[in-house]
């Protein structure tokens, strides 16, 4: 088995099944939730009006806004009784939003992870091992269903107690990790600090995602963990893990899942959707969710359609650069994390844990990039690297941040999603 059905789909069956399945969700939204109708109605129009797939850019978008100011359950579409199972994301500010899935969805869901899973070079039989957190957060419960679904055999690890996973994965043998990157990272630091070599150890395959990661990453992951790192990329809002996965034999962007989850591209600015092939920001709008329909909405995640590869039927969405609200703008300068990423990875003698603190001093912003050296390296080595980190953001971001190197092992180490960005401009002044 390697691919299901529907990834073997032609072009134009897969527009005609899109087609039908948009007209079913437009209507299914406006008839059942209110918020759906509301706005439909503001911006005049109606689910009739979308004869072709292009008419969908007619409709208004969907916020985390929207779904803020109808918690818990008031985006759903479907009586209480339907849904099966409730997930949430915490978000850094104010209410949860809040997600259901009713049992056709929950099937759906696992055979998008297990979808995902193939591309990825799994296959029935493998272990894998599931790092991403179990709970509301729809990491360890998606990657969870779709690796049953697939016939593998699941180690429900969890993020945490770091220790115990490394001592789990040399035991129990994965050929599968599915994790965030940041976490694995805290797992191969856990492999050295127990002397054990993790290029030997079983894993054959990492799938990471939750967080945006570069290819920088990629080599760096690949190298010490000696396995194939491939990237996952969901949000809970349109399903959880698996709404998008990169294949393994490309590792050239993620083929949106496109028979379930419809991308456009948008400037945020303006608003416009973008012909393929140009970078602004994603929106997505279900085409098969029963429980929670979702029209056309505005992910915050920056990336491009471009064509299939792998899976010549379905678009690519290039890695995600980052979002639009961790978008740092340093005297007139956009700067992303993955930006400083890709020039810590760069830089010898600097390992990859980072964080950037923003501090305000006087009107101006700054930006200080925290950086542990990769080894008890002397003095002068870390003052080297300090130089030719800040020289490298001079030249790749063009400008000017702090450096801090600081000793092996003393930042935060991410168990889940990595807080990459600390914002001190409150304090101190
Ligand atoms: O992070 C779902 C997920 C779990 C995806 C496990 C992959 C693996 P949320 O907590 O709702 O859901 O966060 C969604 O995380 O809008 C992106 O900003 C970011 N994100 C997810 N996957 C990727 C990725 C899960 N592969 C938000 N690359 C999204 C970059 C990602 N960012």
């Amino acid at each position: 088995m390697t691919q299901d059905d529907a990834e073997r789909i032609s072009p134009d069956e897969l527009h005609a099944r899109q087609l039908h399945r948009l007209q079913w969700t437009l209507k299914h939204a406006y008839d059942n939730v209110p918020c759906y109708t509301k706005k439909f109605d503001e911006a005049g129009v109606h689910p009739e009006d979308c004869r072709e797939l292009a008419d969908l850019a007619k409709f208004p978008f969907t916020t985390k806004q929207d779904l803020r100011e109808n918690y818990p359950f008031g985006m759903f579409a479907v009586p209480k009784e339907k849904v099966r199972r409730i997930h949430a994301s915490s978000g850094t500010t104010g209410k949860p939003t809040v997600v259901g899935y009713t049992e056709d969805d929950l099937d759906v869901w696992a055979t998008v992870v297990a979808r995902s899973i193939r591309a990825a070079g799994g296959k029935p039989g493998d272990t894998i091992h599931v790092a991403y957190g179990y709970g509301l957060f729809t990491g360890g419960l998606g990657a969870h269903y779709g690796a049953e679904k697939l016939g593998c055999t699941v180690v429900p690890a969890s993020g945490g107690m770091t220790s115990r996973q490394v001592q789990i994965i040399t035991d129990f043998r994965p050929e599968i990790i599915m994790v965030t990157p940041s976490y694995l990272l805290t797992l191969l630091d856990e492999f050295e600090r127990q002397g054990l070599d993790a290029r030997e150890s079983s894993l054959k395959v990492g799938i990471f995602g939750a967080e945006p990661w570069t290819e920088l990453m990629r080599a760096e992951i690949e190298e010490r963990a000696g396995l194939d790192a491939v990237d996952i990329y969901g949000l809970s809002e349109v399903m959880g893990p698996g709404v998008a996965q990169e294949c393994v034999e490309s590792k050239d962007g993620l083929h949106v899942w496109e028979d379930h989850f419809l991308p456009e591209v948008i400037d945020p600015f303006t608003e416009e959707v973008l012909p393929g092939g140009e970078r602004g920001e994603l929106l997505f709008t279900s085409l098969t969710k029963q429980a929670m329909p979702i029209i056309r909405y505005r992910t915050r995640d920056l990336t491009r359609l471009l064509p299939g590869t792998a899976r010549p039927a379905f678009r690519r969405m290039e890695k995600v650069t980052g979002r639009t609200d961790d978008m740092i703008i340093l005297r007139g300068v956009n700067v992303f994390p993955t930006q400083i990423e890709e020039v810590v990875l760069r830089t010898g003698n600097l390992a990859p844990h980072f964080q950037l603190v923003r501090t305000r001093q006087g009107r101006m912003d700054h930006l200080t990039v925290h950086v542990e050296a990769r080894h008890d390296i002397a003095p002068e080595h870390r003052a080297a690297a300090a130089g030719e980190l800040v020289a490298g953001v001079k030249e790749a971001v063009g400008v000017t941040v702090g450096v801090e190197v600081v000793d092996p092992g003393t930042l935060e180490r991410s168990v889940g999603k990595m807080r990459r960005v600390l914002d001190h401009r409150g304090e101190g002044r």
